[in-house]
């Protein structure tokens, strides 16, 4: 974990709910980690996955869902915002040389920033990317450069009509590990499909640094913090029945 004081370079619109921040002032996180932000007038600071880092600068993609996320819209360039980074344990990917990366919706922010790193190490994923609609679909066209991508929707708007986990039933892709991120209902049916990958989970935090408990999930090996020990767990090794 490292404090720092970010410095927002720029924040657009993606989608009419979906925000890309470039921030500087962070130093180079581990893909997988992630960082919390804090807001004027906010208690509790927010976590984001980090997205991506390109020469200095820490990319974000965040989903407008409450207050804060809300708040985040209307910060400006040049704006500085307390954070901490460097957080939670990441993906244990080196070494995998045909890695399967799979993201369900915004899921797809920490996983861009993986397959970044595995294009860095000359490696190229197959990467399957599911969205409800077309009008949800980002990163397509960055990621069909460093990857073999196959994007699915959920109403057949674009690509694939089904969701990820379904496309890769009926398309077997040869892999040596898989990374998934999206909401629960597909990490519970990545880990159904094979348990031979790590998945990244989300929880409600408060401390975001392992001090109170508030994150712990159901493990094989009993409860584990998803800010610490977490937000990826080895697919096998999550309970999911008892959250
Ligand atoms: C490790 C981690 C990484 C994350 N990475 C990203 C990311 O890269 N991009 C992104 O858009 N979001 C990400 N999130 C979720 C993000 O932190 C929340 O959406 C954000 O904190 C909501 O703040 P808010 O004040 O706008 O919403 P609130 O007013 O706090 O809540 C609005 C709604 O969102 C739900 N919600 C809020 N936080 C969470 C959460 N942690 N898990 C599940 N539901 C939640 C609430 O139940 C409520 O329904 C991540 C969460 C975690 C734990
Ligand atoms: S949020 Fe406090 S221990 Fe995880």
């Amino acid at each position: 974990m490292k404090q720092a004081t970010l410095t927002l370079l720029t924040n657009k619109a993606l989608t009419p709910d979906v925000y890309e921040m470039r921030l500087a002032g962070a130093d180079r996180p581990v893909p997988g980690s992630f960082l919390e932000i804090g807001l004027d007038g906010f208690f509790l600071k927010r976590p984001f996955g980090a997205a991506g880092y390109k020469d200095g600068v820490l990319t974000v993609y965040y989903r407008v869902v409450g207050a804060g996320t809300e708040a985040m819209t209307r910060l400006s360039s040049g704006a500085k915002l307390e954070a901490l980074t460097m957080l939670g344990t990441g993906f244990n990917y080196k070494g995998s040389t045909r890695p399967l990366i799979v993201s369900g919706g915004l899921g797809i922010a920490p996983l861009k920033y993986l397959a970044d790193c595995f294009h860095e190490a000359g490696v190229r994923p197959a990467f399957v990317a599911g969205f409800r609609c077309r009008s949800d679909a980002i990163l397509i066209d960055e990621l069909s450069k460093i990857c073999d991508l196959f994007v699915t929707t959920d109403d057949g708007s674009l690509g694939y009509h089904g969701n990820a986990v379904e496309f890769l039933k009926q398309n077997p892709v040869a892999f040596d590990r898989y990374f998934a991120c999206g909401p629960e209902p597909m990490l519970r049916g990545m880990q159904r499909f094979s348990v031979n990958g790590q998945l990244s989970l989300e929880a409600r935090m408060g401390c975001g640094f392992g001090a109170c408990m508030g994150c712990s999930i159901t493990t094989v090996s009993g409860f584990k913090r998803v800010c610490k020990e977490g937000p990826v767990f080895d697919a096998g090794e999550v309970i999911f029945d008892a959250r």
